[in-house]
């Protein structure tokens, strides 16, 4: 698997240590910066991610900021992006069963970087249930399509 990965100066720290933890459970990491803690914007990385995804020059993206809020916000406007911000081992399992989260946004000072590892490996390992939650993502993409062709959603 390929993941792509990105953070603004508040998620540099935490972005260092995932990465380590994503190559040893095997997987090729892209790391696209932010790459000391100088400050910079952290609206600039997250494109740098999904465009990654987007381009098929991944396969899932990590967006670290310090909240996660703001990667959050930026991701969740492209098209085909469903990021989840996760705070603990359960959202993080669940945006994979019910969401198909392909990008997980982390909280770089708001995370205890004791829950990170756990967090990454039930994020991947564990699948889309489909099902009814295939519906309501179907949904989500009915609602792209409606803005992006101006009609009420
Ligand atoms: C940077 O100070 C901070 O605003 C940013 O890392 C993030 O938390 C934004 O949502």
């Amino acid at each position: 698997m390929r993941v792509a990965i990105g953070s603004d100066h508040g998620g540099f720290r935490m972005k260092e240590f995932v990465k380590n933890v994503v190559r040893d459970m095997g997987f090729s990491v892209y790391d696209l910066g932010t790459f000391s803690e100088d400050p910079v914007d952290y609206p600039e990385y997250a494109v740098k991610v999904v465009k990654a995804l987007l381009n098929d020059e991944a396969d899932r993206g990590i967006l670290i900021c310090g909240t996660g809020i703001g990667m959050s916000i930026v991701a969740n406007r492209f098209p085909g992006i469903r990021a989840a911000l996760c705070y603990d081992v359960y959202t993080a399992k669940m945006s994979r069963l019910h969401n198909n989260a392909n990008v997980l946004v982390l909280g770089g000072r708001v995370l205890d970087f004791k829950l990170v590892p756990e967090i990454l490996k039930v994020w991947f390992t564990e699948d889309f249930e489909g099902g009814r939650h295939e519906r309501r993502l179907k949904k989500l993409e009915e609602i792209e399509v409606s803005i992006e062709e101006g009609r009420d959603p």
